[in-house]
């Protein structure tokens, strides 16, 4: 079997979702459950026994270490963190611990297990730590899409603590041998994803008649991976990835904020037409930009492709509309996402943003 963290959240339930689908490999799926893990991304595997969760923390050693010992994973997938920028900035706090110091008591933790391992088991464990791009910095505008050798720069309370969390998994690799692989991918969109992020907060506001807040001019740029193809990346990294390697992965899909954003507004437009029938882009509202926001971000994701054949499955066109279906197929996980602590986060982000 195989021990995910984090697997109530936007991609780790995906990940289990997707892997359960495909094998009959069982998971234990280890989740704090902060308020951006949901245990309604998980019903459909409700009564399956292949599906073993455990609420924790990475960060509880006297928890994961007994864990480990008695499921004896052949693989830890940490996909745990803290992971929201604009959170990071408002409270840098949980971000240290849960990031940092969280991946060093799990690090501990798989440390042990794995030296009290022998022959092909010890040979063959894994620990995959599931990271960013944003670990790399900001990209001027003709800059070379990051490649796995640029040098850690990062922006954010959030980056700079995934940029640790990767330090510490090198050099436990390093220093201890621990098998290791690490991920850094670009933005994410798709199913569950939590309504706090650019696409999923346009989808719904879009629809509740809200504006649809831009930070700044709308001319950062990030590139967009639709999230089961992240999901394939991490299967293929961890089948076949060398150990101590680091794998970007991208989508190819570099756009600025303020066409993805336009391009979410035409497929409402299309699909859920404003009853007015005035177009959803009327509700962009332009708002004071984020502190210290990065400008650019670009995966060259050349080396997973050359080394291990791996390809995303979707376009942005065609993942960014099946995710604005998903959103309007399942209106009750919206509903019941947008909770009261979400509104409260709503007043303290956007509030201070006239
Ligand atoms: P998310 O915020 O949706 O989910 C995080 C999950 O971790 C939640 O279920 C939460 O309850 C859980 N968690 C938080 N603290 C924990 C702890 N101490 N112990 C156990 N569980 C804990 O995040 P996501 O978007 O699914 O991201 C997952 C991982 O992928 C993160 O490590 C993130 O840095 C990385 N990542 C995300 C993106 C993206 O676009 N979302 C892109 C690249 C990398
Ligand atoms: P986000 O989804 O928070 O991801 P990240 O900061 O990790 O890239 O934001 C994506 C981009 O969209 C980022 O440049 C910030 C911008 N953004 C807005 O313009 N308005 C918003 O309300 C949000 C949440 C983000």
């Amino acid at each position: 079997m195989i021990l995910v963290t984090g697997g109530a959240g936007f991609i780790g339930s995906n990940f289990v979702l997707d892997w359960l689908a495909q094998c009959d490999e069982p998971v234990i799926n280890l989740d704090a459950l902060t308020y951006a893990g949901n245990l309604e991304n998980l019903a459909s595997l409700r009564g399956d026994s292949r599906h073993i969760f455990i609420q924790g923390s990475i960060g509880d050693f006297d928890l994961v270490s007994p864990l480990l010992v008695e499921h004896k994973p052949r693989a830890v997938i940490n996909f745990a963190a803290e992971s929201h920028v604009d959170r990071s900035i408002h409270g840098p706090e949980d971000f240290i611990q849960t990031n940092i110091v969280g991946t060093f008591h799990l690090l501990e933790a798989v440390r042990a297990y794995w030296g009290s391992l022998e022959g092909e088991g010890k040979a063959n464990f894994r620990l995959l730590h599931v990271s960013t791009d944003e670990v790399y910095g900001s990209l001027g505008k003709d800059d070379p899409a990051f490649a796995e050798t640029n040098r850690y720069e990062p922006n954010s309370p959030y980056s700079a603590s995934k940029a640790a969390s990767d330090h510490l998994v090198r050099a436990y690799h390093h220093t201890y041998g621990l098998p290791v692989l690490t991920t850094n991918c670009s933005n994410n969109y798709g199913p569950y994803h939590f309504p706090e992020k650019l696409i999923p907060l346009v989808i719904l506001n879009a629809l509740a008649g809200k504006p649809l807040p831009i930070y700044g001019d709308g001319q950062q740029i990030r590139d967009w991976l639709y999230v089961k193809d992240h999901c394939s990346a991490i299967r293929r990294v961890l089948e076949a990835g060398r150990l101590g390697e680091t794998y970007n992965v991208g989508g190819w899909n570099e756009k600025p904020n303020l066409d993805v954003v336009h391009t979410l507004c035409a497929i409402l437009d299309d699909l859920r037409p404003r009853a007015d029938g005035k177009p959803y882009r009327d509700q962009i509202t332009y708002v004071t930009d984020r502190p210290g926001h990065d400008r650019r971000y670009a995966i060259d994701a050349g080396k997973i492709e050359g080394e291990l054949g791996w390809k995303p499955a979707e376009t942005f066109e065609t993942g960014i509309r099946k995710t604005v279906r998903w959103y309007l197929d399942n209106q009750d996980w919206v509903g019941n996402v947008t909770s009261g602590a979400y509104r409260q986060w709503l007043d303290t982000n956007y509030g201070a943003r006239p």
